[in-house]
């Protein structure tokens, strides 16, 4: 998923420089701003334990996907509706499924009718976050993966994979430049095509992990590790608001809505780590409270907190020290309205061994 922030192609220099510092007998990787998960999956390919954790629901669906699930996916009770089930090896099953609900028949459900430019014609606001056929779609496969849950059809683990695998695959059909903020006005050319469910990537093994859907400073001291991996926000881009749509889709609880983008109220949402003012008390309380043997923290050089405020709060808890790599900026930060000197950032890797 093209996310804000999304560490897929710093994965590499991330374990790089985490193995230069830390010990061998560390088994516990704690990600707690883990957004698209892409960072916990990297390090539970390499076997540890992860303990995941973001404040965004749509993000904790994800984790749950791509974290908690560790074992095969059966639709054992889902035989009951789709008999053809049982004639499918196990490891073909969620294609199987996934299919099936890419078949369904659309319906006017609430991303139609609040995001799609059918179903707001008539409206203050028109929207077009999604072509009508696509928008339908979602809401017929959201409101069947709902009614499984209820009916007991399908356990949780099959839930958050059916749920992040609708997630990620109508992000791609986003009629957006690249985030939630605003629409585009014509069709795009990938929002035109119908989407078609592609399963999300299961990844396999024998380790137990657990993953929350908390603000990270609350979560801090009741979490126990060996390595706490840091990734906030860098600045005041909300991603409640960025990503809006998508937390809709994961909640599907027919939120109040309101202006041009049909936002929907995300007070408790808030990330203090987006606000200049708040964010140096909540990043030293955070660093103060981790129960972790060592803590890294990504951050560039045009974030919020400056390389001396890292520095100092870092610091409280033991050796300091930190790895930088050239990053190219995030698409969306590069549009035409903003000005940057630089199309690249210089991304940085702080850590503490704590004492
Ligand atoms: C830079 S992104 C993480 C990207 C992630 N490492 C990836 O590669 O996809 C920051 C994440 O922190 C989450 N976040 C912001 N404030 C938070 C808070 N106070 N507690 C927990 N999560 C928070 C956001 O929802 C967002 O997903």
């Amino acid at each position: 998923m093209n996310y804000i922030g999304s560490k897929l192609s710093l994965l590499e220099f991330l374990e790089e420089s985490i193995n230069k510092v830390v010990d061998k007998n560390c088994r516990v990787f704690c990600d707690l701003f883990a957004g698209t998960g892409v960072v916990g999956s990297y390090f539970k390919k390499k076997g540890y334990k992860i303990i995941a954790n973001d404040i965004q629901y749509y993000s904790f669906v994800l984790n749950k996907q791509y974290i908690e699930n560790h074992e095969p996916l059966k639709f054992q009770k889902l035989t009951q509706v789709l008999p053809e089930l049982k004639n499918i090896v196990v490891d073909k099953r969620k294609n199987f499924v996934c299919d099936h609900l890419s078949n369904l028949r659309g319906l006017k459900g609430f991303i139609f009718k609040n995001y799609c430019l059918g179903g707001t014609k008539n409206q203050k606001f028109q929207r077009q976050y999604f072509s009508d056929e696509n928008g339908m779609r979602s809401d017929a496969i959201r409101i069947e993966i709902e009614k499984w849950k209820k009916e007991k059809l399908i356990n949780l683990n099959e839930f958050y994979f059916l749920l992040a695998t609708l997630i990620e695959t109508i992000d791609k059909s986003a009629n957006t430049a690249s985030v939630y903020g605003a629409f585009l006005k014509q069709l795009k050319k990938t929002a035109q095509k119908l989407f078609v469910l592609k399963p999300a990537q299961l990844i396999i093994n024998d380790q137990e992990h657990q993953v929350f859907n908390e603000d990270i400073n609350k979560l801090a001291n009741r979490v126990k590790g060996d390595i706490l991996y840091l990734d906030p926000p860098y600045n005041h881009r909300q991603y409640a608001t960025n990503y809006h749509l998508l937390e809709t889709i994961a909640k599907y609880d027919n939120p109040e809505i309101y202006g041009k983008t049909g936002l929907r109220e995300y007070e408790k949402q808030k990330s203090f780590y987006c606000s200049k003012v708040e964010v140096k008390k909540a990043f030293t309380d955070l660093i103060l409270n981790a129960r972790m043997k060592y803590i890294f923290l990504s951050y560039n050089n045009e974030g919020l907190m400056t390389l001396d405020d890292i520095k100092k709060i870092m610091s409280l808890r033991g050796k300091y020290g930190y790895f930088t790599k050239e990053y190219n900026r995030f698409k969306a930060d590069r549009d035409k309205n903003r000005y940057f000197k630089a199309s690249k950032t210089v991304e940085y890797l702080h850590y503490v061994v704590c004492n």
